[in-house]
């Protein structure tokens, strides 16, 4: 077993979802308050954090290929944490197989990541998958760096047990984090300089809490709270699960200005029978009834989703209502997958499970049809006067790159810096962008 001087440089490389950007972000924090610095770009790192995702297909695989690929030309290799939901499922397979591993962390466990890198460091191998509730947010460091937009992880796990998803299984059971530890995280985060916040969970409209006069509230009154912080201007948040859009939710997107007119709620099939097989306790008809109340509520709201194609037993015909599915809601974006068996879930031992050829047919006009509305969604947006937030510098000299309200990326010419909400007027749309024109600066 080797020893190793305490590393000085780091690098987080995080795979995935949204969650695991941001627990990349905790990540790096804890790293950088114990005095080690990120590695400079294109420069070497003492310690490497691959932050892992088990979703769909190969993911273990690709793990393993990333650890051989930070294998130095002199045959040495940095510290590798793997963390991450493969971290979690596969931990013990990752220690065996990989010898060049010095850590394998689970995403309850990272808050141990400093205990575990000194261990490291004398030369002990050290795995920690435990998943103790709660115990991760009180243990991070308190939030001082931020871009102009930041995610804030409220709610983490999943009770809903999809047939075909893993997540039940890495990232545990529902847990909403206290109301008062999001308000204080909420306000570092605009202190540091954030203008727009996107809430983040597996379900975070499962999130529930006690205010501070300890009535119960969920999500809407969260997002209410959070848009009395004068700086912060724009609130959003994912992923959805269509079971938890409560009343009250669906009316906040009506009442609170500052609440973005984009809601992202996975359906994964048009079809009753798949639906119910995949466990997901809605039928393509009471999810349509929900939007039509969430259109109700917010008319100029841009909907998206998450689709599987292939799931064991799709005929065609199910396939066919999917497509239905995408016709008759308009999304302005969406998400859409092969289903991928993952072990240890209830489909992959189904019977009927689709070929791939036809897998990936189902994909193309699935994808089509996405990439047609979204496009439509886009142009459909042509002529609007809307407030862009300025995420950064664009391809060429004085031009910027943004998001509108319905986070479609917006780019333009003129004066602007990063984290202005400037007025723009959309000019031109293409199936992934919009181009502006911009009418008002920033004010002082
Ligand atoms: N195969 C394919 N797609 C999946 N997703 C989750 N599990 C699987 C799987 N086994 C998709 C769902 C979910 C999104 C995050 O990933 O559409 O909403
Ligand atoms: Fe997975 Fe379903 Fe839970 Fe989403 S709701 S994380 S798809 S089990």
């Amino acid at each position: 077993m080797r020893q190793s001087p305490p590393p000085r440089t780091y690098r987080v490389k995080s795979f995935g979802c949204q969650m695991n950007v941001y627990d990349g972000e905790r990540m790096a924090e804890l790293l950088a308050e114990r005095g080690m610095s990120a590695a400079p770009d294109g420069e070497d790192a003492d310690l490497v954090v691959l932050n892992t995702c088990h979703i769909r297909e190969k993911a273990a695989e690709k793990v393993y290929s990333d650890i051989g690929r930070l294998r130095r030309e002199d045959g040495s290799s940095p510290l590798i944490a793997v963390a991450g939901c493969v971290a979690q499922a596969e931990g013990d397979e990752i220690m065996s197989r990989a010898p060049a591993v010095s850590m394998v962390v689970g995403p309850q466990a990272y808050h141990r990541l400093p205990e575990m890198l000194e261990k490291a460091s004398k030369g002990e191998r050290a795995t920690d998958t435990d998943m103790p509730a709660d115990a991760k947010f009180a243990a991070l460091p308190a939030r001082r760096k931020t871009g102009p937009t930041a995610f804030l992880t409220v709610q983490e796990g999943c009770d809903k047990f999809c047939t075909y998803c893993v997540v039940p299984y890495t990232r545990g059971a529902e847990i909403s984090r206290p109301y008062s530890d999001l308000v204080a995280e909420a306000q570092r985060l605009v202190e540091a300089g954030a203008r727009e916040i996107t809430l983040l969970g597996q379900n975070v409209n499962a999130w529930t809490g006690d205010d501070d006069k300890g009535r119960a509230i969920g999500l809407d009154g969260l997002i209410k709270e959070l848009a009395k912080l004068p700086e912060l201007q724009r609130i959003r948040y994912t992923t959805s699960h269509p079971n938890d859009m409560t009343d009250g939710l669906i009316a906040a997107h009506g009442e609170v200005d500052k609440l973005m007119p984009y809601l992202h709620l996975p359906v994964q099939s048009g079809s009753d029978r798949v639906l119910k097989a995949m466990n997901r306790s809605h039928t393509a008809d009471s999810y349509l009834r929900l939007l039509e109340r969430v259109r109700a509520a917010r008319p100029d709201i841009a909907l998206s989703g998450d689709f599987i194609v292939g799931f064991p037993g799709e005929t065609d015909a199910e396939f066919e209502e999917t497509l239905s599915m995408v016709d008759a809601v308009g999304y302005a974006a969406a998400f859409s997958f092969k289903y991928s068996p993952r072990p240890g879930t209830p489909a992959a031992t189904m019977d009927d499970q689709i070929a791939l050829a036809v897998m990936d047919e189902r994909l193309q006009r699935l994808q089509a049809a996405l990439n047609r509305d979204q496009l439509a969604f886009n142009k459909a947006s042509l002529g609007k006067v809307c407030k862009v937030l300025v995420e950064r510098k664009g391809k060429y000299p004085g031009q910027w790159l943004g998001k509108s309200p319905w986070l479609q990326s917006v780019h333009f010419e003129g004066e602007a810096a990063i984290g202005d909400i400037v007025t723009v007027e959309l000019a031109e749309a293409g199936p992934n962008s919009l181009s502006g024109r911009l009418l008002a600066p920033a004010p002082a």
